[in-house]
């Protein structure tokens, strides 16, 4: 039997991460030594520009009032340095400055970290025969094009221009060179594969050294672009967790932990490179923070110390992210040293509940869409999916104390209080909240939430949200009205699990497309390799929060949505227990022909390929860990003609099982708007192939 190429890289060793298929679309440098990899412009009088791309000894000369602007051809991190060979002339000077987007170029400095202004750019008093590097607190994290200035009437030779990259810093020089990732996506759409490992490579941008976070030197000060007089002062020297790497929110900035974002980057992270020790600490920097009525912190540290806000989501997020963290690991260990913290935490929550059976949501921050307040949609289906999430931790833990038995009437409360109070026939959306006169705001964040934490009341009331929400799409994705004029790519990340969730694989498969494909990657504004955090419904790299548009992150772990999403629905790739002890395989091609996924846990190696039969069959070869079990969950439309599933490990027509005709095996479950799911469970971890037919 021809095995593909996924399975047959399940011979390899755990510790093969170079020999990852599809490596060819992988972002991660390869050396932390970085090079520009072309000259994007010159202004003045500058000698063989594109020297400083060849490496260290062919030189260029900079003469009077001169700059290059150098392209690395995607968003990278780190450190610059550069040798000075020759100065002819007094109080020479060369000056360096950052960019992510080609926008933000410019003679002034660099784009900017903060609402005050933009960061100014570093400049060395220079001399012949000498080597400079920026300091470890200049560590810049996130930039495509970086300008070498000079500004006195001589003549400055440079050469060996470098950038040291600092990302991913708890991997050493030899693991780079080995290729960092375990985990694969690959189908027959190259834009669909280029959006998954960027995001995967957005997630490493986002992954520092602990001691390199923000210190929030201008938290609080809001200039626009027009009324900036002098470019600031940046540095990152802020001690922000424990351990050797953290993830944050941006690579260039926030810099800091923050816990919705973590909902988004990890699941992402599990499937690219399975780091999750630093996510822990990363947890563990949140979760020191709890303060004694149980509320857990907006943002880790120093954020609180500066802006003591709470946030009712984002205190949430951080419980759903232990949650995440213990099924892709299942240490059991960190979750009972958290489990007390989580209680409490979910405690404080429920203390928001009031008589509509709802929580009250009372200070407005989130994820910085406006207008959350009183019984949000939004808020109620994450507290509703917690809820669920935390009575199986606590069926886990075998903790039945009265406070967890309590739970299952709440949770219920909360759907039917939702549905009966928010929910809008007429739109088939959910509206933001109750507040008397009743608002018009059908909030993208709220209706996503309702389908994942199954707050819907049926399936084709997700359906029917799904329709709705991209009835909504405009040219450059899917808007977020409680955000202003918005495209989220952190609450489309969301909408794209919704889609698949309705069964609709479709929809999410153009959003990808239109969103992180056509715009988010392709647009010349963009870093063809890393995802911004947010623009404009029109088009313009303006995000409806921030004054300042040079601010807007170009590298966020919350807009990488499509690497998680595609392999756990796309492919149909996921692990339901501690680390994949058992899993699911539920592929939906949503339109595509050919889907290949696979990753490993500490249990071990998991790959799936699905392909289109035509006519609606599919054949999904997938293989797990052995003492493992699981199931496969096919979804179809019209006739179920036949199922075969056959174990691949044992070629003796003894052993082979073939569940064809084999009714008490399969669950057909018919849903409401008369798509199909079966379901063949039981299953023990190997090597299969399963062969969907309809027809008649
Ligand atoms: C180069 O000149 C253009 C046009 O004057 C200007 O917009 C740009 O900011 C300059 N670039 C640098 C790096 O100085
Ligand atoms: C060049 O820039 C440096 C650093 O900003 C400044 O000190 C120096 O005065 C500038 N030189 C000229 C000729 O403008
Ligand atoms: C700087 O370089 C230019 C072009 O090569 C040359 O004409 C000029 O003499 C040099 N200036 C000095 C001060 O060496
Ligand atoms: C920001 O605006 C304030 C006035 O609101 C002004 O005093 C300050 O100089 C501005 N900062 C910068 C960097 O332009
Ligand atoms: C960070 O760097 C700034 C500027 O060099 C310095 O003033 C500050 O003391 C440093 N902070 C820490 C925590 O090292
Ligand atoms: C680091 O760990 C120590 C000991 O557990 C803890 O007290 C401290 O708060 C942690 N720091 C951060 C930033 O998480
Ligand atoms: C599990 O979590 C504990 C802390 O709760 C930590 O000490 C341990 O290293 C973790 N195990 C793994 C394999 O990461
Ligand atoms: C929510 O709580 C606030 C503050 O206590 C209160 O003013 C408001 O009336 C409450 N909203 C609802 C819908 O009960
Ligand atoms: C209800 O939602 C609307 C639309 O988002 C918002 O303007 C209003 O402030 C919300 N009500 C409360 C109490 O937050
Ligand atoms: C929960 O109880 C079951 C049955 O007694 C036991 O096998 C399991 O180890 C317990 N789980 C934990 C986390 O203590
Ligand atoms: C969703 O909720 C319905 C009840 O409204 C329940 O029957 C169904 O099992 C739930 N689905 C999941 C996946 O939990
Ligand atoms: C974008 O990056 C891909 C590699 O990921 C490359 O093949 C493509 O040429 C780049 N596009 C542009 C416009 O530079």
């Amino acid at each position: 039997m021809h095995l593909p190429a996924s399975i047959a890289l399940l011979a390899c060793t755990l510790t093969a991460a170079a020999q990852v298929p599809y490596e060819e679309y992988i972002l991660t440098p390869k050396s932390r030594t970085l090079r520009p990899a072309k000259v994007y412009s010159v202004n003045g009088t500058v000698q063989s520009a594109e020297n400083l791309i060849r490496g260290q000894s062919a030189s260029t000369v900079f003469t009077g009032p001169s700059a290059v602007t150098y392209d690395f051809g995607k968003n990278v991190a780190g450190l610059v340095a550069f040798n000075v060979s020759d100065v002819a002339g007094s109080n020479a000077y060369i000056g360096i400055s950052f960019t992510e987007s080609s926008l933000w170029i410019s003679s002034e400095g660099c784009d900017a970290t903060a609402d005050a202004g933009i960061d100014e750019a570093l400049w060395w008093a220079v001399e012949t025969d000498r080597y400079y590097a920026a300091e470890k607190q200049h560590e810049r994290g996130g930039f495509r094009y970086l300008n070498v200035y000079h500004n006195s009437t001589g003549n400055v030779t440079l050469s060996d221009l470098t950038v040291y990259y600092t990302a991913i810093p708890h991997f050493t020089e030899e693991q780079l060179a080995g290729g960092v990732q375990t985990g694969y996506f690959h189908c027959e759409d190259d834009q669909i594969n280029r959006v998954w490992y960027a995001g995967a490579y957005t997630n490493e941008l986002c992954t520092i050294d602990p001691t390199a976070g923000n210190s929030l030197i201008y938290l609080g000060t809001v200039n626009s672009t027009s009324n900036v007089s002098e470019p600031l002062a940046w540095y990152n020297n802020y001690t922000i967790s424990n351990g050797t790497a953290v993830l944050v929110d941006g690579g260039k900035r926030d810099r800091l932990v923050w816990p919705g974002d973590i909902l988004i980057s990890q699941p992402g992270i599990f499937v690219s490179s399975y780091d999750m020790e630093m996510l822990r600490e990363s947890l563990e920097s949140l979760l020191v923070e709890q303060n004694s009525s149980g509320a857990l912190p907006y943002a880790g540290r120093p954020f609180g110390e500066m802006l003591p806000v709470w946030s009712f989501t984002y205190h949430l997020h951080s419980l759903n992210d232990i949650y995440d963290y213990y099924l892709y690991t299942g240490n059991e260990t960190f979750l009972k040293q958290s489990w007390d913290i989580y209680k409490q935490a979910l405690n404080f929550s429920l203390s928001f509940i009031d008589d509509s059976g709802m929580a009250n949501v009372t200070t407005s921050a989130d994820w910085l869409r406006f207008g959350m307040g009183g019984h949000n949609i939004e808020a109620n289906s994450i507290l509703y999916h917690n809820l669920n999430l935390a009575i199986s931790l606590a069926g886990h833990l075998n903790d039945t104390s009265a406070f967890v038995q309590s739970w299952p009437d709440i949770a219920e409360a909360i759907k039917s209080a939702a549905n009966e109070q928010l929910w809008d026939p007429e739109l088939n959306l959910y509206r933001d909240n109750d507040t008397q006169p009743l608002t018009d705001l059908h909030p993208q964040d709220g209706n996503s939430w309702a389908i994942i934490s199954n707050l819907t009341s049926s399936s084709d009331q997700a359906v029917n949200i799904s329709i709705a929400l991209q009835d909504r799409w405009g040219p450059y994705g899917a808007p977020a009205p409680e955000a202003g004029e918005t495209v989220s790519p952190f609450v489309s990340g969301f909408e794209l699990q919704a889609h698949y969730l309705a069964g609709r694989g479709s929809a999410s498969v153009n959003l990808i497309k239109l969103m992180w494909g056509d715009f988010m990657l392709d647009d010349p504004r963009m870093t063809n390799s890393t995802f911004i955090e947010g623009y404009s419904t029109n088009g313009d790299l303006h995000y409806a929060p921030y004054k300042n548009d040079p601010r807007i992150s170009h590298a966020h772990g919350w807009a990488t949505g499509p690497t998680s999403t595609l392999t756990f629905f796309a492919a149909g790739l996921q692990v339901t227990s501690a680390a994949g002890q058992t899993w699911l395989i539920a592929p939906q091609l949503g339109g595509l022909q050919s889907v290949e996924a696979g990753y490993q846990t500490s249990v071990g190696s998991f790959a799936s390929h699905v392909t289109s039969l035509g006519n609606g069959g599919l054949n999904v070869t997938f293989s797990t860990p052995s003492g493992t079990s699981g199931k496969v969950q096919l979804r179809y439309s019209g006739e179920l003609a036949s199922l075969t599933v056959t174990n691949l490990d044992q070629q003796s027509p003894n052993v082979r099982r073939d569940w064809v005709g084999v009714v008490v095996k399969r669950q057909v479950t018919e849903t409401e708007m008369g798509a199909k799911v079966v379901t063949v469970d039981d299953l023990p971890g190997g090597n299969y192939t399963v062969i969907l037919v309809t027809g008649t």
